[in-house]
């Protein structure tokens, strides 16, 4: 399974803040946003990465994440020179995925969750067909939102509704099989002008093979593209991370626990962290327990 992590778009919503910065380098509580959504594909054993950016972006993102090595990954980069939706992902990355199965996590959305690292790896095993999420939240219309069915199966997807048939919001991380880039080629710009992710959900669900997970309650999912909801994020890590004495998205922290690193290479990061704070929390992971 590869992984495309999308980080283009304006972020008009967060302006003026995005003004001269990308959003998803903005911080959250002490680290850029995208590393949130980098974490969720590393958990999911992703190691292979696209970051699709806006092209005077690039070399921004290309300083602060470089070839993954450091982490055990393999990133690279393309650009996407116009928001034309998120389902033009796939068109981007066709060469990049090639015979694979491939996941999509949006930059700007965060998940965490007890048994996540399982319950992830368990979403990226290569199936026919997609895997989407869904979450109890109470303003669906501001999102993609899916109806079940009596037995729970996804009856209806539909993008950011003006009056929602259900609460079931779907959030931005979803796992595909590699027909994803034939169906992203099907698809055509929806009123707002956007290849749909939602589009091209639809086109799963009606071939009986779109499997939607509900999160449980104790699961926390945010986006954070809003001034709203880049707050509560921020309030959400911190008060995690001071109750748990963890990171929430420490990619070094991730890729050790992974397996993508060994204690040697925690420990030369360490060595080379500018922050002594950051420093001490690395070298502490070698010898704390490991509970995912
Ligand atoms: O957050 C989950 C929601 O994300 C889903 O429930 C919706 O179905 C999905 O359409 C999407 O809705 P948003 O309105 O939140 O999408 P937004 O335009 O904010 O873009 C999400 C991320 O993708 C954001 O990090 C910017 C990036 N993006 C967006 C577009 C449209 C791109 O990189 N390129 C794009 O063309």
């Amino acid at each position: 399974m590869k992984g495309i992590l999308l980080s283009g778009g304006t972020g008009s919503r967060l302006g003026p803040l995005t003004a001269r910065i990308n959003k998803h380098l903005l911080p959250v509580h002490g680290r850029p946003m995208i590393f949130y959504p980098l974490s969720t594909l590393m958990s999911a054993g992703i190691r292979d990465i696209l970051v699709v950016t806006r092209p005077e972006d690039r070399a921004t993102f290309r300083s602060l994440l470089g070839d993954g090595c450091q982490w055990g990954l393999d990133i690279s980069y393309a650009a996407q020179p116009r928001p034309e939706g998120l389902a033009q992902a796939f068109l981007i990355g066709h060469d990049f995925i090639g015979g694979s199965h491939c996941a999509l996590a949006l930059g700007d959305n965060l998940l965490h969750g007890p048994d996540l690292v399982k319950r992830l790896k368990s979403a990226a095993r290569p199936r026919k067909g997609a895997m989407i999420c869904a979450q109890r939240v109470p303003d669906p219309q501001r999102f993609g939102v899916v109806e079940f069915d009596q037995s729970l199966r996804a009856k209806r997807i539909e993008e950011k509704p003006a009056n929602p048939t259900s609460r079931y919001a779907v959030p931005g991380l979803y796992f595909y099989d590699n027909r994803v880039v034939d169906f992203a080629a099907d698809l055509r710009p929806s009123a707002r002008g956007e290849l749909e992710i939602t589009d091209l959900n639809q086109r799963y669900l009606e071939l009986g093979e779109l499997y939607v997970t509900p999160l449980d309650s104790d699961f926390t999912w945010l986006d954070m593209g809003t001034p709203e909801s880049l707050k509560t994020a921020a309030d959400f890590v911190a008060a995690t991370e001071r109750s748990q004495g963890r990171q929430i998205a420490c990619p070094e922290e991730i890729a050790y626990r992974m397996g993508f690193i060994d204690a040697d290479q925690v420990e030369r990061l360490a060595a080379l962290s500018s922050s002594s704070l950051q420093s001490n929390y690395l070298h502490g992971l070698t010898t704390r327990p490991n509970s995912t």
